[in-house]
């Protein structure tokens, strides 16, 4: 099993100020990789940046929204500028939505697909062509295992998760023998603000159903993914069998979302 060396690979990460993202880096920093770390909140990203050149690491950060166009464009663009390359993007920015799917609005299904959707598509359209010129590249794409089957009050976030997927696949397939590689990450309830920040119109707690893992833990599944790319990650991978039983029987996992959801309730 060939691993990959990660020394002075330059990587985007976006949603680099918090949660899955922050721990990504801290643990890319370490393997020596030069790092541009992305997200709104330049307060958080420049902690970041100090606490990564503590450990003797090389990043610098660029506040940008990854729901605008020419926002991500401009990241790609100074990425490649600073750096002469791209070697890593991980896509990684996102929130939640907890609605119903009749308290949806239409706004907010726009709103969650620009970030969730709109923001790494735009970050791939934008990082291929330098990829492509190098030979070499690798997109990670933080999906969830909500984007494998998706669980009650959150559909419009489950649906930007599903679209990430089906986007990861195609690319991916597009992509063979060009010397980039495409992942898909699968986390399931993680550790982090994502609940906390979360938009909840539910009449529920904003939480994870089931089991939780940490953020270090999917950012360890992400750094052995980059060493040695995998199609689809699951950094809990008893997760795998969710998605079988959901194949076999989807009536029994709305049973089973359905008393999570409840038992979380009256916790
Ligand atoms: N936590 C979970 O249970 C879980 C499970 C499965 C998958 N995931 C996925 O994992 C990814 C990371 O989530 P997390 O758990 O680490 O959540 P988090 O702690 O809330 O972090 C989310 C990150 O995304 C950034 N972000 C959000 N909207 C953005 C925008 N418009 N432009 C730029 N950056 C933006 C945030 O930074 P700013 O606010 O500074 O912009 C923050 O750095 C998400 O895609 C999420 O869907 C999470």
């Amino acid at each position: 099993m060939s691993h990959r060396d990660l020394q002075n690979r330059v990587l985007i990460i976006t949603g680099a100020s918090a949660g899955i993202g922050r721990e990504t880096a801290l643990l890319f920093a370490r393997e020596r990789c030069r790092l541009v770390l992305a997200a709104r909140r330049q307060d958080r990203l420049e902690s970041l940046l100090a606490e990564i050149k503590s450990l003797g690491g090389e990043a610098v950060s660029l506040p940008i929204d990854v729901s605008d166009q020419d926002q991500v464009e401009h990241l790609v663009r100074a990425t490649a500028e600073r750096f002469g390359r791209l070697d890593i993007l991980v896509n990684n920015a996102g929130y939640g939505l907890f609605a119903t799917v009749e308290d949806t609005t239409v706004g907010e299904l726009q709103s969650i697909f620009a970030t969730n959707f709109a923001g790494p598509f735009y970050a791939i359209k934008a990082a291929l062509p330098i990829m492509r010129r190098q030979r070499y590249g690798h997109i990670i794409n933080v999906s969830s295992i909500a984007g494998k089957r998706a669980f009650p009050f959150s559909g419009a976030y489950c649906a930007t998760k599903f679209a990430m997927n089906g986007l990861t696949e195609s690319l991916r397939t597009e992509l063979m023998g060009s010397g980039i590689d495409v992942s898909l990450v699968l986390p399931i309830g993680t550790n982090t603000e994502f609940f906390a920040v979360a938009k909840n119109k539910s009449a529920r707690p904003a939480k994870p159903l089931g089991i939780v893992q940490s953020a270090q833990q999917v950012a360890e599944a992400i750094v052995k993914c980059a060493k040695n790319p995998k199609a689809e990650v699951l950094p809990y991978p008893p997760s795998r069998v969710l998605i079988l039983l959901n194949s076999i029987s989807p009536r029994l996992v709305d049973w089973v979302g359905a008393k999570l959801v409840h038992r979380s309730q009256r916790k």
